[in-house]
């Protein structure tokens, strides 16, 4: 990970300093499988030296912006960087303080209390991802507060006070921008810095693709770069809903065209057929038409 930061020209005293923070703070041998190995690499300088300045002075991050920005491609790169164990802790369900710091159960006719993710993050000096914290019910809002306050102890009523590790630092992921999308209330915000993901630039795409794809040709890694930002333009402009820009459908579109499917079925599958709406799906076959011809062949695009 850290030669990817000098090969991406990260700061070199950044990473001078993440190196310290690896010596410094130990990971027990037996949360050594909670270190992420990323699949992606996050791609974006700038974004790269604001979020490792955070996490260096102790702060909590926030990451918001619109989906297939790579908020949780960041926050598992941030932790392989600094080498620490991650939690991943979403809100999507009815999540609530229970579920998060621990329960009572019974084991051997005892009452033992079962950890939860954010008691075992705040202990053991995790990395904590709170994945779309802005859909958090009031239920373990609470519980964030405490989390997240400055006094780095976790003190709820009904609960024993959890002290957090030095090394523990909290993650949280916003998507905004669409509709469905919640606010975040004030005091949690104020936990954090924030940072507004940008959609990844062209030449960053580009590179994406050469990375996922090493047997694509250039020609293709311009055109399917190009379709993803044509129908995010079509996106920002309001034409079309934000469903079809979808990044991860398009990179699991070119896997199924290295299979050996037609190119447009694929992105079908991938980018077109996220949309419900047919009016919307026309025009983004439209959108892909003028890029990607309907009976293209696995060889064109790929070099074997
Ligand atoms: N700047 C970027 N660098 C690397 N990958 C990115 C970037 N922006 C988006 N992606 C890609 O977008 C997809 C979705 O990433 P993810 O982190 O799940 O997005 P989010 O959490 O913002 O919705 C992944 O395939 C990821 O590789
Ligand atoms: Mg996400």
């Amino acid at each position: 990970m850290l030669d990817f930061l000098r090969e991406e020209e990260i700061n070199e005293n950044l990473i001078d300093e993440i190196e310290q923070f690896r010596k410094y703070y130990n990971v027990k041998p037996d949360l050594r499988y909670r270190i992420p190995n990323p699949k992606y690499n996050y791609y974006g300088k700038d974004i790269w030296e604001e979020a490792i300045t955070v996490l260096l002075c102790g702060e909590n991050l926030l990451l918001v912006g619109p989906k297939a920005t790579g908020k949780n491609v960041l926050a598992e790169n941030l932790a392989a960087a600094f080498q620490r164990p991650i939690w991943n802790i979403s809100f999507h369900v009815n999540t609530d303080s229970s579920s998060l710091i621990g329960t009572d159960t019974f084991k051997n006719g005892e009452v033992v209390l079962r950890h939860g993710p954010i008691y075992e993050c705040a202990i053991y000096g995790g990395f904590g991802v709170l994945d779309e914290i802005n859909m958090a019910k009031n239920e373990s809002i609470a519980l964030l507060h405490a989390t997240l306050d400055f006094r780095r102890i976790i003190d709820i009523p009904g609960y024993e006070k959890i002290p957090l590790d030095d090394a523990t630092r909290f993650i949280a992921t916003m998507n905004y921008g669409y509709a469905g999308t919640r606010e975040l209330n004030e005091a949690l915000a104020s936990r954090f810095m924030v940072i507004q993901m940008p959609s990844i630039s062209f030449a960053n795409l580009k590179k994406l693709l050469r990375r996922e794809f090493p047997n694509m040709k250039e020609e293709y890694i311009e055109q399917f770069a190009g379709l993803f930002k044509d129908i995010q333009k079509k996106s920002e402009s309001s034409e079309i809903s934000t469903k079809p820009l979808d990044l991860r459908g398009l990179i699991s579109s070119i896997h199924l065209m290295d299979k050996g499917l037609d190119a447009f079925k694929a992105l079908q599958m991938g980018i077109t057929n996220k949309s419900f709406d047919s009016f919307e799906q026309q025009l983004v076959e439209d959108v892909i038409r003028l890029r990607i011809p309907e009976k293209l062949k696995r060889g064109e695009i790929f070099t074997d």
